[in-house]
């Protein structure tokens, strides 16, 4: 009886952490302890914890005196809606979550299993660094995690929320992961913190508007969501797995829908303005074509000029990347290309189709644009949709100018079911740089200009020219899209493409 009892007492230390003082200072900051993060996470009941434990092994600095179950993180496994996730919550209440030998053991542990069994890792990141008793130890403790990122990569999907201090050489684990969510307020994320900075470039910058959440999702694109507080952080990432399929040889889950496939949505035929120069909200068509209107933006607050994220047609996940007009025209420029180039390869990898939607006069010129090297950034697209061998199916709305066009997911890139509206314009350019370059003669004679840039607009400005040449698969009715997407979709489920033996390619980076 008294080693049931022993187990009891320990298991009641271990889940104190840090102790009362140190949660309620957690608490008093607006953040969840790692086991309450965890609570909400999984669905009840699921968690299944490893490690709980495991001490460090130091004996620096009198640290054999304090060795805490556990070591300042919390790891196991459980379900989401009843599917399989491994996960690891930093303990900020047990010497501030800092990752020693033994703590970077439990993660490791998790990411083997996680890796070997095919179910996503999602890691809560809550931790004041390497933890500086025990040096280099910890350097490889990193380290270690840092590969398994990397092994993972393509293979399960990685979530990493960050709820807390993260600093230093430590960002780099969440880096390499697929999707990172913040917190608002009482997160950040920095290579080097404020006093650093202050020292090295003698800027004057707070930690939140050095690597906060409102930074990172506005700024940087390093986080690709920024929440309230950590219940809504946690509720987001729930929704998320939702979509995901649980490894790299699973397909996406289908859920029950309650959403005609072939829903006719007649306000469609509208969206699209006479005036081209006037914007519409591609966002509309996204919620108009999804099961239920549900429509998951992946990098929301960035490069708003591109869409990225997650619907679900006949109840599977289809990866949305769509040009919005209501944002510089919805041109592509080299935040736009690096967010949606992220995005198609995390599909790519993860089986998940690609629907894209085209509304794109082009790419967006300039010397800020040039110096930062958009040609290298905007090849990032293009050649992530060029290596999809997804599902790729892409409707034009309207413009499709240039390499643009040739970018957004063509034909000519494998793209399985190209559709144009009737409003659509495919061409090199608009008719008005059009006419300007090929009839430069004319240009002092207004008449004669307006009639040649009417000559143009009628030969090119509609997707009948495009259509002849098979370039585009068909003209469809924009009512119908949702009915005509699904089917496509629908047909390209035994989808196989071979490709040629390679180790692996050479994106431009
Ligand atoms: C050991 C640490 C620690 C660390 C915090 N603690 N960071 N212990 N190693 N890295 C302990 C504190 O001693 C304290 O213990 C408890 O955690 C809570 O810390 P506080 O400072 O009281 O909390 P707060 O005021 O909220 O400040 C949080 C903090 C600060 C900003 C993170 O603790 C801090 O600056 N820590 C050091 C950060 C750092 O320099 N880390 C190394 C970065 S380099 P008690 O017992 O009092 O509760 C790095 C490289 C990784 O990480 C490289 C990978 C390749």
């Amino acid at each position: 009886m008294d080693v049931l009892q022993e187990l009891e007492t320990r298991r009641e230390a271990a889940r104190m952490g840090g102790g009362a003082k140190r949660i309620a200072a957690q608490h008093s900051k607006g953040k969840l302890t790692a086991r309450e993060r965890i609570e909400l996470l999984l669905d009840a009941d699921s968690f299944e914890e490893f490690d709980m434990f495991v001490a460090h092994r130091c004996t620096d600095f009198g640290m054999e005196k304090e060795r805490p179950a556990g070591d300042g993180v919390v790891t196991g496994w459980g379900t989401i809606n009843g599917r399989l996730v491994y996960v690891f919550s930093q303990d900020f209440t047990v010497m501030g979550g800092s990752v020693s030998e033994t703590h970077g053991q439990k993660i490791c542990k998790i990411m083997d299993m996680a890796i070997q069994n095919g179910a996503p890792i999602i890691g809560i990141n809550d931790s004041g660094g390497a933890r500086i008793q025990e040096g280099v130890a910890s350097l490889a403790a990193y380290g270690e995690v840092f590969q398994r990122n990397i092994t993972a990569s393509g293979v399960v999907p990685q979530i990493s929320l960050i709820m807390g201090p993260t600093a230093g050489g430590a960002v780099y684990s969440p880096a390499m992961t697929d999707f990172i969510f913040m917190v608002k307020d009482s997160s950040y994320m920095f290579v080097t913190g404020p006093d650093v900075v202050k020292t090295v470039t003698n800027e004057q910058v707070t930690a939140e508007e050095l690597g906060g959440a409102g930074t990172h999702t506005k700024k940087s694109s390093v986080a690709d969501a920024a929440f309230e507080n950590d219940v809504e952080a946690i509720a987001e990432v729930r929704r998320l797995i939702d979509f995901l399929p649980l490894h790299n040889r699973d397909k996406p889950p289908v859920r029950p829908f309650f959403d005609d496939v072939n829903r006719i949505e007649e306000s469609l035929d509208t969206l699209v303005p006479d005036n081209p120069n006037m914007p519409y909200d591609m966002k509309e068509l996204i919620t108009k074509l999804a099961d239920e209107g549900d429509f998951y933006e992946i990098q929301e607050e960035f490069a708003k000029n591109i869409l990225t994220g997650f619907i679900r047609l006949e109840g599977s996940t289809v990866g949305v990347v769509a040009n919005q007009p209501m944002v510089l025209a919805g041109c592509l420029d080299i935040d736009a290309s690096r967010k949606a180039a992220r995005f198609v390869r995390f599909c790519d990898a993860f089986d998940i189709p690609i629907l894209t939607l085209v509304d794109v006069p082009g790419f967006l010129p300039g010397t800020s644009q040039e110096y930062a090297g958009v040609i290298k950034h905007g090849a990032k697209l293009l050649f992530a949709y060029g290596e999809a061998t997804v599902p790729k199916v892409t409707v034009i709305t309207r413009k499709a100018y240039g390499g643009a066009y040739v970018v957004m997911s063509s034909k000519h890139l494998r793209g399985d079911f190209n559709y144009a509206w009737p409003t659509s314009e495919i061409a090199v350019m608009g008719a008005k740089g059009a006419t300007e370059i090929i009839h430069r003669a004319d240009l002092n004679n207004p008449e004669k200009l307006a009639k040649h840039t009417r000559d143009y607009e009628d030969r090119f400005a509609n997707p009948f020219v495009a259509a002849e040449k098979g370039v585009i698969d068909e003209v469809i009715m924009p009512q119908s899209t949702r009915k005509r997407v699904c089917r496509a979709f629908a047909s390209l489920r035994t989808k196989k493409v071979q490709t040629p033996w390679k180790k692996h390619d050479n994106i431009p980076l």
